[in-house]
């Protein structure tokens, strides 16, 4: 029995040994121009898969089916994942077919994922793949929208993902357009190319509360937010790749040229908890109550009067501050909650906000930003 454990431990030791050697000796091929050997394809498909199954059991999938997710969900497709993944074409710059593993065309991937995987997957990245995490882990309200667009993905043709992707945008060079004052001034190519998808040329982002517009906000506010996004202060995976890319010419260039656009005021239906409460229909917004809350704070909760940073006219703005006249009612929402859960950031005076804001209740924020939303010009 002694003798039998004796030859087992030797033998072990000669396994490990020699696995050793063989790693040391440097014959195993690391070259991604052969691929994988089948057996590790297997083992490595297989890590995966049952990785990927017991991390996200349990993670809990939001309603995917909103049509305004989507769309945000396939403009950061467009800016994050088709270099690597392609379009519905299926056609993709050369070197990512020289990957290993290569990104899969995510139409064959997709049916055999449930919608939790792939948020699992898209927020973590895969290990020693090229595969990428998120680059912001606290916004997992980022990665819902790519998984709604995902799950539509494989039903789409080239046009109806373009669509999705730019809206009405035409991607033409030497566009011009009319100025707040009436000039007529060029568009920036990066506008063309890059911002007009998501934002819009005109600054309105898409009609949608899930882009800020941009059109007459504040110059300052609009560099030092861009030069957050490009420093990783102010975290938004969708932006922060964005703006990385950005010169500071070209930063001061394009918030120079939105700040100068005529915002259109926000209608009501584009404001879609405006008309009617989604959770509680009996309880519409309070343009008033938002106006109290502006104008005066709420004294026991600790909440500052709003209107002291932001007013309560679009002019003058001395400082970096932004206006929140007419922006949409969903995205002023989403980043009060950013601030609260301190997952916003942002430029030097962020900070501000947290104290200004770490008191409102879901109500008030409701009603305070249905307020701004809605203020007219004057
Ligand atoms: C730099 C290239 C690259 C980028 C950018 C990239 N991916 Fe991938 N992705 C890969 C590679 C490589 C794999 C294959 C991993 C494997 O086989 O294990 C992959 C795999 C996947 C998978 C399949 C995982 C599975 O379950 O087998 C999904 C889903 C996916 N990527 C989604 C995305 C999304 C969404 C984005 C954008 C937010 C994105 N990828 C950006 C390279 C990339
Ligand atoms: C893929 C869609 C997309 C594209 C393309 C895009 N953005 Fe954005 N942008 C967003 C989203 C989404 C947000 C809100 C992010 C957040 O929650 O912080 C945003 C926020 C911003 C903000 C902050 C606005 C505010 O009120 O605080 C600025 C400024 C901005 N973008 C400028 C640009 C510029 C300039 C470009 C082009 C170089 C661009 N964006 C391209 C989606 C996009
Ligand atoms: C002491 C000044 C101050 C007060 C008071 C203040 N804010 Fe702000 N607020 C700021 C600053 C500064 C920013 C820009 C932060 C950044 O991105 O750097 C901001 C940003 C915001 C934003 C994000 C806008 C965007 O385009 O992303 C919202 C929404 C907002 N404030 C709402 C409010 C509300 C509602 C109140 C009142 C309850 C309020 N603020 C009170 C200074 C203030």
């Amino acid at each position: 029995m002694k003798r039998r454990w004796k030859i087992m431990a030797v033998l072990s030791l000669i396994v490990v040994v020699g696995g050793a050697l063989i790693v040391v000796s440097g014959v195993i091929p690391v070259k991604a121009s052969s691929g994988h050997w089948e057996i590790t394809r297997w083992f490595l498909n297989f890590t995966k898969e049952r990785s990927v199954a017991t991390h996200s059991t349990g993670i809990e999938v939001p309603d995917l089916e909103d049509q305004a997710l989507i769309i945000k969900g396939a403009g950061h497709y467009e800016t994050g994942c088709q270099v690597c993944h392609g379009k519905p074409d299926g056609i993709r710059p050369r070197l990512v077919s020289l990957m290993t593993p290569k990104p899969p065309n995510l139409k064959k991937i997709v049916p055999e994922r449930e919608p939790q995987e792939l948020f699992y997957v898209v927020k973590h990245g895969i290990k020693m793949t090229g595969m990428p995490a998120w680059p912001e882990q606290k916004r997992d309200d980022e990665i819902w929208p790519v998984v709604a667009f995902l799950l539509k993905y494989p039903d789409l043709d080239l046009a109806e993902y373009d669509v999705l992707v730019t809206g009405e945008h035409q991607k033409q060079s030497d566009q011009s357009i009319e100025s707040a004052e009436g000039a007529s001034i060029p568009v920036p190519h990066l506008v063309i190319e890059v911002c007009g998808g998501c934002h819009g040329v005109d600054g309105q982002g898409r009609g949608l509360g899930v882009f800020p517009r941009l059109a007459g906000q504040n110059e300052a506010y609009l560099r030092v937010s861009l030069e957050a996004y490009h420093h990783d202060k102010r975290l938004s995976g969708t932006m922060e790749e964005i703006a990385s890319r950005m010169s500071p010419t070209e930063i001061q260039e394009i918030s120079r040229y939105y700040s100068r656009l005529q915002p259109q005021p926000t209608n009501r239906s584009q404001n879609k908890k405006g008309t009617v409460n989604r959770d509680h229909p009996e309880d519409p917004p309070s343009f008033e109550r938002g106006a109290r809350i502006a104008a005066d704070g709420i004294a026991d909760q600790d909440v500052p009067a709003c209107a002291d940073c932001h007013a309560t006219t679009r002019k003058p703005f001395k400082n970096a501050y932004p206006t929140l006249i007419g922006q949409y009612q969903d995205y002023l929402e989403l980043q009060i909650r950013l601030f609260q859960n301190r997952s916003r950031g942002g430029s030097q005076s962020a900070n501000l906000m947290h104290a200004a804001v770490d008191g409102l209740k879901p109500d008030e924020i409701r009603d305070v930003c249905f307020y701004y939303s809605e203020l007219p010009e004057r």
